[in-house]
């Protein structure tokens, strides 16, 4: 099982890359259901979520090839027959977002059977507003050892009113209608730039959407979709963690190839915070005296939809609170267990209460390297930044959640000055 060894101290300096989006990639891949031509996703990350999400389509009669090395991160899928309708239990239990193949399988096939995603270790991850979306469609839904079975002659378009805000609800659901027979009116949908994503693909390929990015969204269903080529967005969340890693280590960091207007709340945070950045078009420049400065001030930030806080920056944003000056509280207000980086967090020298939905962060506190275990992807992204400024030399364990949403982060680091390498065999190596 991979490690990291992180020896901390270093201020990161120079320009680090951002790659592509995998929470766009993913639903991007799977909206290649939706037709039998050619679909071409250009900008794809190279990390294990994408390499999973090629065996479900592969398993369900895709042909998808997916190119790596440095001049292309590209994929191309086609579904001219899905032989196998079917999302098997051994690949869902990996990725749950697996079931972001359920709306657009049953939209051009009649039927879908995917494996009820488990829960996973931030929270129960339900998709019950997914399912009550397809009936309100007129899909037949039954489950069965393990496995939702959805079936339908056509979807109908209908109103549709999500109770709770859903990432990959709204977009399981605006794959499903865009093939729907009539209108469809979705509100309280999520506005996050991976949703905006999907639709800027799903119209290259003949869909009818007006709203994508908004709480409301209106589809014209269209007989058939045809293939396109598409960009993937840069991966904000990626953007924001080596925002963190400038600031956290003391540096002066170019982070390129992202979308700054994607960052809003992060980058007004960062700055309340003390940090100085410099925002281009599609980089910001990060500088910060370090902790030693007595610079960083504590903040409190509070999860939320976008475009506020986002929940997968709240880890990262936690090892940063710990170096500046005062009480900073951390609300996480979308997943029910996501503080898991806390008790490592402490162990490393930190001091941080939970109560409730909120913990509390009294810095500064001077970190020690320790040996330390990744939980999940982004729990695994705050430990590296605690590692990069704790004295000494820090393992961390179970890198895998890493290489989930990070690709070859430990070579992207040590580019710009990061005292880190990987220990045991390499996943992916090219
Ligand atoms: C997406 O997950 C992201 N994953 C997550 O990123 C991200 O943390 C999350 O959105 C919130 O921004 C992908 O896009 C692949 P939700 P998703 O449905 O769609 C509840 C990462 O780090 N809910 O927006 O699964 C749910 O329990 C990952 O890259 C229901 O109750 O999240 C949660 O409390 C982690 N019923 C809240 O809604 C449903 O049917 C938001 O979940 C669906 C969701």
């Amino acid at each position: 099982m991979d490690k990291f060894v992180v020896r901390g101290g270093n201020p990161l300096l120079g320009t680090i890359k951002v790659s592509g989006a995998k929470n766009s990639a993913l639903p991007c891949m799977a909206a290649a259901i939706l037709t039998e031509d050619e679909v071409i996703l250009e900008n794809i990350p190279q990390v294990r979520d994408i390499e999973t999400e090629r065996k479900l389509l592969e398993s369900m009669g895709a042909e998808v090839e997916l190119g790596y090395g440095r001049a292309q991160h590209r994929t191309h899928i086609q579904c001219a027959i899905l032989s196998d309708p079917v999302a098997k239990y051994e690949i869902v239990k990996t990725m749950r977002a697996s079931s972001l193949v359920l709306g657009p399988l049953i939209a051009r096939t009649g039927i879908a059977r995917v494996a009820m995603p488990g829960g996973c270790a931030i929270g129960g991850r339900p998709i019950d507003l997914h399912i009550k979306g397809l009936e309100a469609m007129g899909a037949k839904i039954t489950q069965d050892h393990g496995y939702l079975e959805a079936r339908t002659d056509r979807l109908k378009g209908a109103h549709i009113v999500f109770d709770k805000i859903t990432v990959t609800g709204t977009e399981d659901l605006l794959m499903a209608a865009v093939l729907a027979d009539g209108e469809t009116l979705f509100e309280n949908c999520a506005r996050e730039p991976e949703v905006t994503d999907l639709a800027a693909l799903l119209t290259a390929m003949g869909a009818k959407i007006e709203g994508a990015g908004t709480s409301t969204i209106r589809v014209q269903g269209v007989a058939k979709l045809h293939g396109a080529r598409h960009r993937i967005n840069p991966d904000r969340i990626e953007a924001g963690t080596f925002l963190i890693a400038g600031a956290i280590t003391g540096g002066d960091l170019n982070v390129d190839c992202c979308d700054p207007s994607h960052l809003g709340s992060l980058l007004s945070k960062l700055e309340q915070c003390g940090v100085r950045l410099d925002v281009g078009k599609d980089a910001i420049r990060v500088r910060s005296e370090g902790a030693a400065s007595g610079q960083l001030k504590a903040v409190n930030i509070s999860t939320e939809e976008y475009p506020g806080f986002p929940t997968d920056m709240q880890a990262q944003f936690m090892a940063l609170a710990t170096q500046a000056d005062g009480a900073s509280t951390i609300t996480e207000n979308i997943f029910e267990n996501r503080f898991m980086h806390v008790q490592e967090l402490n162990r490393m020298g930190a001091n941080i209460t939970v109560q409730g939905r909120t913990a509390t962060v009294r810095g500064r506190t001077p970190l020690e390297s320790a040996a330390v275990m990744c939980s999940d992807l982004r729990a695994s992204a705050s430990l590296v930044l605690a590692a990069l400024v704790a004295d000494g030399e820090s393992i961390l364990d179970r890198v895998y959640h890493m290489d989930r949403g990070y690709e070859r982060i430990e070579e992207k680091l040590r580019g710009v000055g990061a005292q880190i390498r990987r220990m045991g065999d390499v996943f992916g190596k090219k």
